[in-house]
């Protein structure tokens, strides 16, 4: 089986990427955020530095483009291609409103004739495999049935489905049975995203879905980092953990401080990834408003290391 890690904009940035490969095990690739195409010839190396092969050294990645616009996303999809790609992601779940109404990301599900004349239009000017990531609908779960005719007229690599809808944004419950449904109908290869958290549910996952064999995993790792590690191994006889995950904390950090324009930028950074590894400790709403409320490196570097040394971690 093989583990993805999932783009999450903001925090699985390449350098990210770059310090979590050094760190921990398991994934076999990661997706990146996406970089919105645009109009134009000129595509500056500023608006593709986090997928500039030069600073993405540790995990093979795949770069993920927002786009509804055919000639824009075969343009930017050549220059990938230039820089050494060999395969390019299409957003389609996007759930924010300011990207959905734009019938971008998620908000492109409600009209497969566009999804289908983009398709038709782009697959074949562009020189790299086409992966799509998306949703079961904008508004309803069985807005999925009238894309996958459509999906199937074309040659994916392989298609990412996190089988909610838009509005429910990353909340409430992921439905299977609908899952279910597409991979009975899809010819493509499926590759399930969501709510992977631990061993045990894991496990049933691939029980019930015995044929998906590539899943990929996003807040269950920021939280979790071990989890690809344990999935793969089938088992957690993982020691140390404390240590590893200040060695990975520090380390980080550090990259930021030496990347970022200003500490305060670092700390943003920073403070975006404690949302979601905070959850890794008993106290975890308590720790979260300490770091949140730093204002300087010393008051954040002091909470953060008594975290570390009196906290108590509850992932399995
Ligand atoms: C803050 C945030 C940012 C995200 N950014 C992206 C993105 O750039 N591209 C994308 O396809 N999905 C993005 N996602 C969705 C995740 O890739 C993933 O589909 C979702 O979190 C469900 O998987 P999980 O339960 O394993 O986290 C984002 C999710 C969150 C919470």
């Amino acid at each position: 089986m093989k583990l993805y890690m999932a783009p999450i904009k903001g925090i699985t940035n390449a350098i990210f990427r770059n310090v979590f490969t050094e760190c921990f095990s398991g994934f076999d690739l990661a997706v990146a955020p996406f970089v919105s195409t645009i109009q134009g010839r000129k595509i500056s190396r500023s608006h593709i530095r986090d997928i500039l092969p030069e600073n993405n050294t540790g995990i093979p990645i795949v770069p993920q483009l927002m786009s509804n616009n055919g000639d824009d996303f075969i343009h930017l999809a050549r220059k990938l291609h230039d820089l050494g790609y060999d395969t390019v992601n299409w957003n389609l779940g996007c759930p924010f409103p300011m990207v959905a109404n734009k019938k971008r990301g998620s908000g492109m599900l409600l009209y497969p004739e566009r999804i289908d004349a983009f398709l038709s239009q782009v697959i074949p000017k562009i020189p790299v495999n086409l992966s799509i990531k998306c949703r079961l609908g904008r508004n309803q779960d069985e807005e999925i049935l009238k894309l996958i005719p459509v999906f199937n007229r074309y040659p994916l690599k392989e298609l990412i489905i996190h089988p909610r809808t838009g509005i429910q944004m990353y909340e409430g419950s992921v439905h299977l049975d609908r899952f279910e449904e597409c991979t009975n109908q899809l010819k493509h290869s499926i590759v399930y995203n969501g709510d992977i958290t631990c061993l045990d549910g894991f496990r049933n996952l691939s029980v019930r879905f015995p044929q998906i064999d590539t899943w990929m995993i996003g807040r269950g790792t920021l939280i979790n980092p071990f989890l690809p590690e344990i999935l793969k191994k089938g088992k957690d006889d993982i020691s140390d953990k404390i240590q590893k995950m200040q060695e990975f904390h520090d380390s980080l950090w550090k990259q930021y401080q030496s990347s970022m324009s200003g500490p305060s930028h670092a700390m943003d950074k920073m403070k975006g990834f404690w949302y979601y590894f905070s959850q890794a400790f008993q106290n975890k709403a308590e720790i979260y408003k300490k770091i949140k409320k730093t204002k300087s490196m010393e008051k954040f570097e002091n909470v953060v290391w008594n975290v570390f040394h009196h906290e108590k971690l509850i992932i399995g």
